[in-house]
């Protein structure tokens, strides 16, 4: 895909130019900028020695420090409202209405929805995966090694990218002979999770309609599933749908395709990036391989280190403040995770990739009543990855990977690396 923004074209592909120019008023940094790719962590910490809050000359405010960042997730002041700000990724049900996901709405419809969900990936069902994300990575590393002989292997290609393309979809009951395709529509998905004027207008089409994809497809599944079903996670959400009414059909539809692409990207990112901070730090990948048994604290400081997902957008329900800086209502909210993760008035050193670090409280599955519902299953399968990886010896086989120039998640394209044969 092209690393260069739609300028010749709006989002929609019909409009005037957009002047790139634009990016920088409203954005508190260049996101076409290579270098602010390369080391967004140089950019946000002059940010935030800007203070708690700075708004961009268009406006947005801009809230880069853990203990703000954590306020604002915290209250019920700040929300989606009418949604104006993401619109683009709600769709229409049969009858007309408008049905957005979950992730976008604000309490009491989100607690609704939430709840049912909740029920749904009851810890058991996620318990259930753990062996199975282990063999899986060690089925994906086999295999990668035999197709790449002598040749370096693609960690995002081999393992970060199936791995929870395979385990999502056994989780929510996908047949095994659809996962590849699931695989590429979540990725057209995820890359379209940047507000579509950051999009060239090719990735907007691909995301559009694969969500209508994903969206149609569930709808069979649905069906298939009301008519017998088997006692997986769709066959519950349908049953919630017969209770009370408390899921409309193209609810269910659009929640279970939120389900399927919102953490893909993510995950894939959260191995990604991960397992290069470890490959770039010799000696903690070496206490890593110590000390087994802590990798699920090693995955908590990747995450820290190197968020997948670098910010979360919230819009002023009402007046309110930050900091003590007055927030009209209406006014847009770029919360930073990404800088929040390097805070040190939290984390000592926290430029440096400290496995042992005493666990803090990590924003980068989000706080407070949106806080990632897919984490548990986030970690388990970053966790098999981590674990199975750390045991084996890897090398870097390239200085700088290439990365993906997305501004809310954050990954690379490929990681190659060099396996030693083993034994
Ligand atoms: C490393 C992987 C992941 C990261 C870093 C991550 C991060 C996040 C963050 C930061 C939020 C909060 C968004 C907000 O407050 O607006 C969130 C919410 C959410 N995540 Fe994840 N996520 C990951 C994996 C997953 C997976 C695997 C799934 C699906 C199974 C998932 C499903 C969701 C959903 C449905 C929400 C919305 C929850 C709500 O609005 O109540 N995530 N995630």
């Amino acid at each position: 895909m092209s690393e260069t923004p739609a300028t010749e074209e709006g989002a929609s592909g019909a409009e005037a130019a957009i002047d790139p120019a634009i990016f920088s008023q409203l954005l508190p940094f260049d996101p076409f900028d290579p270098a602010f790719h390369a080391d967004p962590y140089a950019v946000y910490r002059k940010i935030r020695e800007q203070g708690p809050v700075t708004r961009t000359p268009l406006g947005l405010v801009v809230v880069p420090g853990h203990a703000e960042v954590s306020a604002v997730l915290r209250d019920n002041r700040f929300g989606w409202g009418d949604g104006a700000t993401v619109a683009e990724h709600f769709s229409q049900a049969p009858d007309g209405t408008t049905v957005r996901p979950f992730i976008f709405m604000d309490p009491p419809d989100h607690t609704r929805i939430r709840g049912l969900v909740s029920q749904a990936f009851a810890a058991r069902r996620i318990d259930a995966l753990r062996t199975r994300a282990g063999e899986l990575v060690d089925e994906l590393i086999e295999k990668a090694r035999a197709e790449a002989g002598d040749g370096p292997v693609d960690l995002i290609d081999a393992v970060a990218h199936p791995l929870p393309a395979i385990l999502l979809g056994e989780l929510l009951g996908v047949p095994a002979e659809q996962h590849e395709r699931f695989r590429q529509l979540s990725n057209d998905i995820a890359h379209g999770l940047d507000p579509s004027i950051f999009l060239t207008p090719e990735e907007v089409t691909r995301r559009d309609s694969a969500r209508a994809e994903l969206n149609a497809y569930f709808g069979t599944l649905a069906d298939e599933r009301r008519a017998a079903p088997t006692g997986d996670l769709i066959s519950e959400l349908v049953a919630a749908e017969d209770t009370d009414g408390k899921l409309s059909g193209h609810e269910l539809v659009v929640t279970l395709t939120l389900l399927l692409s919102a953490g893909f990207a993510l995950t894939v990112n959260l191995v990604g990036n991960g397992m290069y901070a470890l490959l770039r730090n010799p000696e903690q990948a070496a206490w890593l391989r110590a000390h087994p048994e802590e990798v699920p604290a090693a995955v908590e400081e990747m995450l820290r280190y190197d968020p997948p997902g670098q910010m979360i957008s919230r819009v002023a329900l009402e007046d309110a403040e930050v900091a003590g800086v007055p927030i009209a209502a209406g006014e847009q909210v770029m919360l930073m995770i990404g800088a929040a993760s390097r805070d040190p008035e939290v984390y000592e050193d926290p430029d440096a990739l400290l496995l042992s670090r005493p666990a803090g409280r990590n924003l980068g599955f989000g706080l407070g009543v949106h806080f990632c519902v897919g984490a548990p299953i986030a970690r388990l399968a970053a966790q098999a990855a981590v674990a199975k990886l750390t045991a084996l010896d890897l090398e870097l086989a390239t200085d700088e990977p290439p990365r993906a120039p997305y501004i809310i998640t954050r990954g690379l394209k490929e990681l190659p690396v060099r396996v030693a044969p083993a034994g």
